[in-house]
């Protein structure tokens, strides 16, 4: 994966742009705007997150606005606007998951990684963020990590401390 920091011009390799080929062949002539979602996949896999000149190239390749691939990119979670870690653990916040402790847990999170929601730790490894509702009320505090969307419910802070020490010995 290339790193790149905020401001940082990106350059599509060959490979990367005959990826973009091979999708937009996928949609009738003229609807390329239609390859957006995966175009923008194959970006965060390349540089580990979305950045505004990375969604710019991507723009001018689509030919479309910029802020026609702003607005998909900040709509979906999926896509990281700012540089994230490795593991990115994605904690609900939630009501049901907050009366369980979720916010214990994120505070927690932050004591043990010593960074704030959004950052990353300086080896890289780690940031975290709180997001809705993940489909396992039942089972909360809970989060996941991607890019795999693995679970790991019923957290309590030692469990977290375990996860992320596994996760260090990786
Ligand atoms: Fe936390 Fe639904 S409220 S998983």
């Amino acid at each position: 994966m290339l790193k790149v920091e905020e401001t940082q011009p990106v350059e599509f390799s060959s490979a990367l742009i005959a990826s973009f080929d091979e999708i937009v062949k996928r949609y009738p002539a003229g609807k390329q705007k239609s390859a957006l979602l995966p175009i923008l996949h194959l970006v965060q896999a390349e540089f580990g997150w979305t950045s505004a000149p990375a969604m710019d190239k991507v723009a001018a390749y689509l030919n479309i606005e910029p802020i026609e691939v702003y607005e998909v990119a900040s709509f979906y979670t999926m896509y990281f606007l700012q540089p994230k870690g490795k593991y990115v653990l994605e904690v609900c916040r939630t009501g049901p998951c907050c009366l369980v402790g979720a916010e214990k847990i994120m505070d927690h999170i932050e004591q043990n990684l010593g960074v704030k929601e959004g950052e990353v730790t300086a080896d890289g490894l780690f940031s975290w963020r709180g997001v809705e509702c993940l489909a396992a009320c039942g089972f909360g505090p809970v989060l996941q990590i991607g890019p795999e969307y693995t679970f790991y419910e019923n957290l309590t802070p030692q469990s977290v401390d375990t996860l992320i020490d596994d996760l260090r010995k990786k």
